[in-house]
């Protein structure tokens, strides 16, 4: 049961009544099963949540004991985590599957990328309170969409790593809009764009203000390089070996001479391409356990689709609340 009963406890009634709230993308929780409630967007710490997620953020801070092998996997919804995730999952496990039998056993085979490395507070604290992680091998790979400023204490005061990777920001807006729709029961039809957009500019989407988010992260990768990844999408579609090899290095594990010549770069990039995940049997029929159908994840993976929904104007106010809020930060898309 993916809300739990204490989700309508006096103690989560106060805190989720004194938050401000706005109309949620999606009007109702995630598809799973077992319970479907109603949805807003509650304002905690700063940040817009779904207020069905809420008492999992809470139950995340209070309860993940990071531990220094530790490695997050940090992105706001839909700057490409799926395909991170698989990335994190082959480079962890290159060892393991490194001949060709072994190759053709590849967990990314046959299970989804969110299934391999699961999100915290949108999937191990929305099942269980206190969930355990004991099953976990070291260094365990994990997710989350929690901004740096709520991470839980144990996750910034410990020496785990936290890679962290946004999007262009239309794209970013165009991908959840379009995933958005697919969440919202049939009945509701889709959400207009321009009300998606403005909800967007005022910084009211899951997890966001975006730019609030993507500052957090940036800022603390500038101060602590060596505990926070900072990477972009678009970089990554520009240049993927050597992002990959980036991270290799980040995670410790940087490829070996023999690695590079045997062409385990992209090996681990052909697995992991669009192309390959979405056209798996698993990611074209499957069902996460929380309802979301796997395919949803993946769309176009392409930078730049915006320009084939917004106007430029809608464009240009996107463009002008990030200019205005990333002024003097260095960051810009
Ligand atoms: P689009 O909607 O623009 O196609 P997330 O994984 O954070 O939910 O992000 C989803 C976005 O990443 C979608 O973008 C999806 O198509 C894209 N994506 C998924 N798998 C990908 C892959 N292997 N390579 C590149 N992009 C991918």
């Amino acid at each position: 049961n993916y809300l739990r009963d204490d989700v309508k406890s006096p103690e989560c009634e106060d805190l989720l009544s004194s938050l401000p709230s706005e109309e949620d993308w999606v009007p109702t929780s995630l598809p799973s099963e077992v319970d479907c409630v109603p949805s807003s967007l509650r304002l905690y710490q700063g940040f817009w949540f779904p207020s069905w997620l809420l008492n999992s953020v809470v139950a995340c801070q209070n309860h993940f004991q990071a531990h220094p092998s530790d490695i997050l996997l940090v992105t706001s919804p839909k700057c490409g985590t799926t395909w991170l995730k698989a990335i994190l999952f082959a480079l962890m496990n290159r060892a393991k599957y490194s001949d060709s039998y072994s190759q053709k056993r590849h967990p990314l085979l046959t299970q989804n990328p969110h299934d391999l490395v699961p999100f915290l507070e949108f999937r191990l604290y929305l099942q269980n309170k206190n969930p355990d992680l004991t099953a976990f091998t070291s260094p365990r790979l994990l997710a989350t969409h929690l901004p740096y400023s709520s991470l839980p204490r144990s996750v910034r005061d410990s020496n785990c790593k936290l890679v962290y990777l946004c999007r262009n920001p239309k794209d970013t807006f165009i991908s959840m809009w379009h995933y958005f729709n697919k969440l919202r029961p049939e009945e509701k039809g889709q959400l207009p764009l321009p009300e998606a957009l403005d909800k967007f500019c005022r910084g009211v989407s899951w997890c966001g203000p975006y730019w609030d988010h993507v500052l957090g992260y940036h800022k603390a990768s500038s101060e602590m390089p060596e505990k926070v990844l900072f990477m972009k999408y678009e970089e990554m579609k520009a240049d993927p070996s050597v992002q990959v090899r980036r991270l290799a290095d980040f995670m410790g594990r940087p490829f070996s001479e023999e690695e590079l010549r045997n062409g385990t770069v992209e090996g681990i990039l052909r697995m992991c391409s669009f192309d390959n995940l979405s056209a798996l049997e698993v990611n074209r029929s499957g069902k996460l356990p929380t309802g979301l159908e796997n395919k949803w994840f993946f769309r176009k993976g392409e930078v730049g689709d915006c320009v084939n929904y917004m106007s430029a104007e809608m464009g240009e106010r996107i463009d002008g609340v990030m200019e205005e809020k990333l002024h003097g930060s260095g960051l810009k898309f």
